[in-house]
């Protein structure tokens, strides 16, 4: 078992990794639960999960009501959060009640915005059962849903008590959503960890076809500079959590163009921005192309995107660049962006222009 804690003073909380940790997690739980229900919000893609963690908890005298929303990124919606705090507040939660959160990202930032907001606030429990939320998504507090004019542009910080991952879950997990979430944990390479992305060269591909102990390795690798960085920043202020952000600026420009469905996952999306910053970068003499290639190169190894062509994106580069003037992060007309001084040398850079993006953009392969 390996113990992350994440340190945030008074919203402080530890997660938990262990292959098989859904069988016992109602030992972890019962603490917490103090007598109480504990309602559990999930989909039904993890019906045999919420069936294990259903198990444990009755054998703990756990009682805990399973909420099932539809799976899918159309739930992170005004209607369904209406909906789940309708339920929950029929359930009686109270303030010092704690709901579970068993999925992937999309629940998780569900539930964790309705317990923000429910009586001024709950308790939740995240149970990520996809290696993007193991990785990512359930350790920070970010939470949130979607609005007309973008994705996450609702939201909250809002951290939750405990995070327990299984890495067991990830046995019954589609293989290319588990190659998104690796975009993820190559990622914190990339962003400050060079011998980390060398272990990634070494081991992604083991990983990705069920090598248990590098599975396990990488997630606590992951959700270790994870915490770091939340512990250093957040609220995203300093601009040290915007680092998480490597490959998002130029990877949200492709996930809109995709109309943000399954012909591009957001991992995928992910991968290619970050070989897109890397490319970047290199074509601006800020990195070696040496460091740009072997990003391509890693994810052409594990059959990830390298690039827009790879992505399956054709659009035109003012097309993109026109996805990105709305980013959410636009500050004063200026979109930040993370390039890199090499491999584990990203840093933030708000004055790059976006015409010189599309020129960048216009040279790529499509
Ligand atoms: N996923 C980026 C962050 O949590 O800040």
């Amino acid at each position: 078992m390996t113990i992350v804690p994440v340190a945030l003073g008074a919203r402080s909380y530890d997660v938990v990794i262990e292959a098989g940790l859904l069988t016992r997690a109602a030992e972890l739980l019962a603490p917490i639960s103090r007598g109480r229900p504990m309602p559990i919000v999930a989909d039904a893609n993890v019906a045999p999960h919420l069936d294990t963690l259903r198990a444990s908890m009755a054998a703990a005298g756990i009682t805990g009501e399973a909420i099932i929303i539809p799976a899918g990124e159309a739930s992170k919606s005004w209607a369904m959060l209406e909906r789940l705090t309708d339920r929950l507040l029929e359930l009686g939660v109270e303030r010092g009640d704690h709901v579970i959160a068993l999925g992937g990202g999309v629940i998780g930032d569900l539930v964790g915005f309705a317990t923000a907001i429910l009586k001024r606030g709950c308790g939740f429990v995240q149970i990520p059962t996809t290696l993007l939320a193991q990785v990512d998504s359930s350790v920070g507090g970010k939470t949130g849903i979607n609005a007309r004019a973008g994705k996450n542009l609702i939201g909250a910080f809002h951290q939750p008590k405990m995070v327990l991952i299984d890495p067991a879950v990830l046995d019954t997990l589609p293989l290319r959503q588990l190659k998104a979430g690796y975009a993820e944990v190559v990622k914190y390479g990339l962003i400050d960890d060079a011998a980390f992305f060398g272990w990634c060269e070494e081991n992604g591909a083991a990983l990705l076809t069920g090598d248990a102990a590098a599975r396990e390795y990488a997630i606590a690798h992951s959700v270790s500079a994870k915490a770091r960085i939340v512990g250093e920043d957040e609220f995203e202020t300093t601009g040290r959590r915007a680092l998480l952000n490597l490959g998002h600026t130029f990877g949200h420009a492709l996930e809109a163009e995709a109309g943000f469905s399954d012909k591009l996952l957001h991992g995928e999306a992910v991968a290619a921005g970050c070989a897109l910053a890397f490319g970047y970068s290199a074509a601006h003499g800020l990195c070696s192309a040496e460091d740009a290639l072997r990003v391509a190169a890693h994810w052409q190894e594990v059959g990830l995107p390298d690039g827009l062509a790879a992505a399956g994106i054709n659009a035109s580069a003012e097309q993109l660049v026109e996805h990105m003037r709305h980013d959410k992060k636009a500050s004063g007309g200026q979109i930040p962006f993370l390039l890199a001084r090499g491999i584990g040398q990203t840093y933030l850079d708000k004055q790059v222009s976006l015409e010189d993006v599309r020129s960048f953009l216009a040279l790529q392969p499509h």
